[in-house]
């Protein structure tokens, strides 16, 4: 695997790989990985000639008070692992490459960023929005990869894709879990041993709500009063510490409905302890 600590060569590589109409698929990461991560890397080598991932802790996704400065940096077994995953090149930028002084264009997101993580992370999909676009103009690939875990990150990047008509393909691959049903995460590892048994309750309060709704259920306020009985505890002794939202919503638009007539979204953001954690899933009627 490549090591390129510059944006330039990067481009570059990703140019003459393409070179004779072969595919590139893109995976970007802030790093800290685990096996939601090197998932996007094997949807990647299944789908294209050639896959290259990016290591890089966007600073601008960041409102100040948040983790920046803790975020989890584990660059040596990164690159171990995505040499191991099959990746053909990894970009690891510095951030002086990526936001040169004088660098003052930014993204001004699209509608469906506003909702839910937009209204607790008011900056957070400008910062997102403005580093992917970078990153697609440096890494022209044919392919870019994205997790579910991240539903609403995956919904404000289609949204741009299409409306700056960027020419590369977006897959949203599933969230990979572990054993006990918790989303992988760079933030787990910020939870303390009791806060990891609570976590559990929010994927187990999707899978509640899955049920249901595989029981025919369609009405949304039930379905939602069950997700937040849920997470407080009221089913169980489990609960988080704070909820930011619990909601079932328009998969596309991410807007409020009644009812489920073809497929809606479960989203989750909750505080457990220090930590904030998200989740979702998708309820499809077919
Ligand atoms: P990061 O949190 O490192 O995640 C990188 C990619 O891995 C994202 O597409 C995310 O959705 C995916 N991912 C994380 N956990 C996952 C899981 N449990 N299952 C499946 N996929 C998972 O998301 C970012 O970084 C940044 O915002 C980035 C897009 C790199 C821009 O800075």
């Amino acid at each position: 695997m490549q090591i390129i600590d510059n944006t330039a060569e990067a481009h570059d590589f990703v140019r003459s790989c393409r070179r004779n109409d072969q595919s590139v698929g893109v995976v970007l990461t802030m790093g800290a990985l685990h096996q939601g991560h090197l998932s996007l890397v094997e949807h990647s080598r299944e789908a294209c000639d050639h896959t290259i991932a990016t290591i890089f802790v966007n600073p601008t996704q960041f409102a100040p008070g948040e983790d920046l400065d803790q975020y989890p940096r584990t660059i040596e077994r990164d690159v171990t692992l995505l040499g191991e995953a099959g990746c053909d090149a990894v970009l690891i930028p510095d951030v002086k490459d990526m936001y040169p002084a004088g660098a003052s264009t930014s993204v001004n997101p699209p509608k469906v960023a506003e909702p839910l993580e937009g209204q607790f992370r008011p900056s957070h999909f400008g910062g997102v929005a403005t580093v992917v676009l970078k990153f697609f103009q440096i890494l022209p690939g044919s392919h870019a990869f994205f997790g579910r875990k991240d539903y609403q990150q995956c919904c404000v990047i289609k949204a741009m894709v299409e409306d700056f008509k960027i020419p590369i393909e977006i897959i949203d691959c599933p969230i990979v879990r572990e054993a006990d049903g918790l989303a992988m995460s760079s933030r787990n590892r910020y939870l303390s041993e009791s806060d990891r048994r609570r976590a559990r309750c929010l994927s187990m309060a999707l899978a509640d709500v899955q049920n249901a709704f595989d029981g025919g259920q369609r009405n949304v306020q039930a379905l939602t009063d069950r997700l937040r009985e849920r997470l407080s505890g009221a089913a169980s002794n489990q609960s988080v510490d704070r909820l930011d939202y619990a909601v079932i919503v328009d998969p596309v638009t991410l807007q409020p409905i009644d009812k489920v007539t073809t497929s809606a979204v479960a989203l989750i953001a909750a505080h457990v302890g220090t930590t904030r954690l998200i989740d979702n899933c998708v309820l499809d009627c077919h």
